[in-house]
């Protein structure tokens, strides 16, 4: 995996249709950590070739400054789409490729083969993204996550919830057990999963609950569909300063406890051990991070 992508902050991550040269002009100068640069759902049938050059273009157009990690979702590779998404836009060497619809990580082979071409051709590294959006992606998540080009798994609510006969419902009780399955098998991975789309671009509070419900449940971050979503998924996956000022207070402690020959302190009445100071190091340097940005 690129070490830009291993540390990259990916609170928000923006779906730019590919098909709609508006929003890919605008993409690039908004505060979303990155953008998905869509060949998928987003475009009508009879737009993909189009839309393939369009994301080319971006991509050549970002390339030698690119603020954001830049990422190109493609067709399912049941589909006759694939190939022609990959073989047009690669020129551009995204960071990564999304691949749509996954349900079993055989279905990662031809893309990766055909990375793993290109890769041998040029010099260019291009990670794997899957999208998991079906019960039996959910089911062979952990199999998908452990293929050794993927680095993020990325929630497709709006298809699962379809498929699941599910209600659009603010508590997400019908998606709690798919999103909690989907994170472990990212952690056990030991790669990166995002939430799916909140698909109410006028109900920011909605949005914003939505948002710290995917960050309580362990996901990275959000991926996003309008500009307005940006901020609150930046907010939301981010520690907030109260949370980065106790953290500094438990590192503290427990480094003078330490210097004391001590493996434990208590601040605040709670107890710290070393994997509590670990857990405050990476909070402090994600909010860090954040604010270098
Ligand atoms: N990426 C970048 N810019 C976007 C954007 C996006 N996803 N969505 C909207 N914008 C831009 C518009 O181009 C417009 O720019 P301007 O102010 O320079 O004219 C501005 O933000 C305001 O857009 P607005 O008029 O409020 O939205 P809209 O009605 O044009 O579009 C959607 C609404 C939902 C159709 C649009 O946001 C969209 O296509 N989102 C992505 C959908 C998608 O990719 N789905 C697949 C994955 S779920
Ligand atoms: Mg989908």
């Amino acid at each position: 995996m690129k070490p830009r992508l291993q540390t990259a902050l990916l609170r928000s991550v923006l779906y730019v249709p590919g098909s709609n040269s508006k929003t890919l002009a605008k993409a690039p100068t908004l505060d979303a950590d990155a953008l998905i640069l869509d060949l998928e759902d987003s475009v009508a049938p009879e737009a993909k070739a189009q839309a393939r050059s369009n994301v080319l273009d971006t991509l050549h157009a970002t390339r030698d400054a690119p603020a954001q990690i830049r990422v190109v979702r493609i067709n399912g590779s049941h589909t006759e789409l694939w190939q022609d998404d990959l073989i047009t836009t690669l020129p551009g060497l995204p960071d990564a490729v999304l691949l749509s619809k996954v349900e079993s990580p055989d279905e990662l082979s031809g893309p990766n083969e055909y990375l793993h071409r290109l890769e041998q051709d040029q010099d260019f590294s291009c990670s794997l993204w899957a999208m998991i959006e079906s019960p039996l992606g959910v089911l062979n998540a952990l199999a998908i996550a452990r293929h050794p080009r993927v680095s993020c798994l990325v929630m497709g609510t709006s298809d699962l919830s379809r498929t699941l006969g599910i209600p659009g419902d603010p508590q997400r009780i019908g998606l709690r057990h798919a999103l909690q399955h989907t994170i472990l098998a990212a952690k056990a991975a030991g790669i990166r999963i995002l939430d799916g789309v909140f698909v109410n671009i006028r109900d920011p509070e909605g949005m914003i609950a939505e948002c710290h419900d995917g960050a309580r449940l362990g996901f990275d971050g959000k991926t996003v569909i309008h500009p307005c979503q940006i901020a609150a998924a930046n907010q939301a996956f981010l520690p907030s300063d109260a949370e980065a000022a106790q953290a500094r207070l438990v590192l503290e402690a427990w480094n003078a406890a330490r210097a004391r020959g001590e493996e434990i302190c208590v601040v605040d009445g709670r107890l710290v051990e070393r994997l509590h100071a670990d857990q405050a190091a990476q909070r402090l340097a994600r909010w860090e991070a954040a604010r270098k940005k």
